[in-house]
């Protein structure tokens, strides 16, 4: 074993920064620098992409109508942890251009957030990823164009306490594991695992 940081494992060597991110949902009512956040949409605008489209876009949410504005889409559930939330950004991805369709669309904008909430831990930032939400409200009240896809809708923030959440939310407060890395890769063809 290379890293614990329970209950997450490294079988192989990595930087502790994979293991460090996971999706808390206690946030502290804390503005985020407008630097800082922006350094966040630094990384990840050097994402890798098709023809390089970079087809993400992000709409942020930081007022307090904006943040209002958001919490009116929000599933129940997401809506009871979300109150203190003092950044969110949609993540969206142009599904077409000139050319024809942008195939890999929601590909691109997934590497995207990926290097955007490994920087968020380098920031000593926290980040959740949600899909738990109106899509078409949320397109409704945005105003985002048909030629956009809605991705994911992303908390950001300075992490509270585990005690500041509902006790319902309390218990699920922890990082959690992964499944063994040779049970996601196979070798030659599907199911076949590698040696
Ligand atoms: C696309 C996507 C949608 C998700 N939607 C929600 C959501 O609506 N509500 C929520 O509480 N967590 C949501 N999650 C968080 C996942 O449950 C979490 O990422 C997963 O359990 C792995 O945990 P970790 O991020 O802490 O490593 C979502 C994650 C992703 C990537």
């Amino acid at each position: 074993m290379v890293k614990t940081l329970s209950p997450r494992e490294a079988q192989y060597d990595i930087d502790p920064v994979y293991l460090e991110r996971w999706s808390p949902r206690s946030f502290l009512e804390k503005e985020v620098p407008e630097e800082v956040l922006l350094s966040l949409f630094e990384a990840a605008r050097w994402a890798p992409s098709a023809y390089n489209h970079q087809p993400w876009r992000f709409i942020l949410a930081r007022t307090k109508e904006d943040r209002e504005k958001v919490l009116s889409f929000l599933g129940e559930y997401n809506r009871m942890w979300c109150k203190n939330v003092p950044v969110f950004a949609l993540i969206l991805s142009k599904t077409e251009n000139e050319t024809g369709p942008i195939r890999s669309h929601a590909f691109d904008a997934g590497a995207a957030w990926g290097y955007l909430s490994l920087e968020a831990v380098r920031k000593g930032l926290a980040t959740h990823p949600m899909t738990g939400f109106d899509f078409e409200k949320a397109r409704e009240v945005l105003n985002i164009p048909a030629d956009y896809a809605i991705d994911a809708l992303i908390a950001i923030g300075y992490q509270g306490e585990k005690e500041a959440l509902p006790p319902s939310l309390q218990e699920r407060e922890t990082p959690s594991a992964r499944r063994p890395v040779k049970e996601s890769v196979f070798e030659g063809s599907f199911g076949n695992p590698v040696k």
